[in-house]
């Protein structure tokens, strides 16, 4: 989508068009497990398989995905279930050794337990070895936490050449930054605990593809695994996404700002952020995303200087997660990540950019002192 793209204004009227004199303007949220069905039932059942709250985000979702949506209690629910619907005993799947660690645990623990044949390859290096044999490739691109990008189109054509299955978490750029089905991925997961809810209050997730049979599946999956979202919590990320436009735009801009001064300064060793014109992954981020991202990688000297970094300034949350109105920070290395102990992922928030710039200098500046 550009950024001239009518889809994000169209978004803030869905339901303002289809309204009827009298009804509210706001979503209404519904708590009901239990629908008025006398006879023959038509329309919503029973709470675990219908609720209009959620199919209010979900068309939300299908719209700025251009694709049908469904949505879980997690990002790691999208995920479970797109997995679930597409793998079987015997199938190889191929993950990123490098991309958000659950999905691999998840692969490693318990998908190989079913009998599914996992290989992990890092993403710098993801097409070397080609996708011949896989059924179901699980890409993550930019990388969370290694912000390394890789060739979606290119992957998504090779995979689908030989009959395999491409499934894209796109959680680190929401559809505003980065539109993987338009790139020829099949399936797109992603977590909307991050930006798209935006305020740190709620979890969520969703699987968006344009392949009816999938989507079914994905469907059943949820009716029968029960994994549902509440609808409170939809009703929630429905708001966020609201204003996801905005706030994205504003932490997209902030971030290039950021990651160039970092890129600079002398307490910082390495920065990554696709932005960067001399970032490895930047001539691929300029072909495939619209949007760079809100998230930076950046190295300091070690766990302690890193630390302090994070704990000193006072525009940084130290917490985990990212795409939230406040910026926050995190020592990767605390979970277990392959990252140096001074790196840093940095999730740039709403703050005007100068006094988030300012704040950030004088904890750098501190290191030095
Ligand atoms: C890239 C990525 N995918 C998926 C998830 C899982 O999302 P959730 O925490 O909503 O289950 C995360 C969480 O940090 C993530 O960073």
């Amino acid at each position: 989508m550009t950024r001239t793209s009518p889809r994000f204004s169209d978004l803030l009227h869905l339901r303002g068009n289809e309204l009827k004199r009298g009804d509210p303007v706001a979503l209404p949220l519904v708590q009901s497990t239990m629908f008025h069905q006398p006879g023959t039932p038509e329309g919503p059942g029973y709470g675990r398989v219908d609720n209009p709250t959620w199919e209010a985000l979900e068309h939300a979702l299908s719209h700025l995905e251009d694709a049908s949506c469904k949505v879980f209690p997690s990002g790691m629910g999208a995920i479970s279930a797109a997995l679930f619907a597409t793998l079987q005993s015997g199938a190889k799947l191929l993950v990123p050794s490098d991309g958000y660690y659950v999905t691999r645990v998840l692969s490693a623990e318990f998908l190989t337990g079913f009998g599914v044949d996992v290989t992990e390859r890092p993403s710098a290096t993801f097409s070397e070895g080609g996708f011949d044999r896989f059924d179901v490739v699980f890409l993550e691109s930019p990388s969370n936490p290694g912000l390394d990008v890789i060739d979606l189109a290119t992957i998504a054509a090779e995979v689908r050449n030989r009959g395999g299955i491409t499934i894209c978490d796109n959680t680190t750029m929401t559809p505003l930054g980065q539109r993987p089905l338009d790139l020829g991925v099949d399936v797109v997961v992603a977590s909307d605990t991050k930006s798209p809810g935006g305020h740190s209050d709620v979890l969520m997730g969703h699987v968006a593809t344009r392949n009816t049979a999938l989507l079914d599946r994905v469907e059943t999956w949820r009716k029968v695994s029960g994994a549902i979202p509440g609808p409170q919590e939809a009703w929630l990320v429905h708001r966020g996404l609201e204003t996801l436009e905005v706030r994205f735009d504003r932490m997209c801009s902030s971030a290039q700002v950021i990651a160039e001064r970092l890129a600079g300064h002398p307490a910082v060793t390495a920065v990554r952020y696709p932005g960067l014109p001399d970032d490895p992954a930047h001539t691929l981020a300029r072909r495939q995303m619209t949007r760079m991202g809100f998230l930076i990688s950046l190295t300091l000297a070690d766990e302690a200087a890193a630390e302090r970094f994070i704990n000193t300034c006072p525009l940084l949350r130290p917490a985990t997660s990212f795409g939230g109105v406040h910026s926050s920070a995190e020592r990767r290395a605390r979970w277990g990540d392959d990252v140096a102990p001074g790196f840093v992922r940095l999730s740039v928030g709403v703050e005007p950019v100068e006094e988030l710039w300012a704040a950030l200098a004088t904890a750098l500046a501190a290191l030095q002192g």
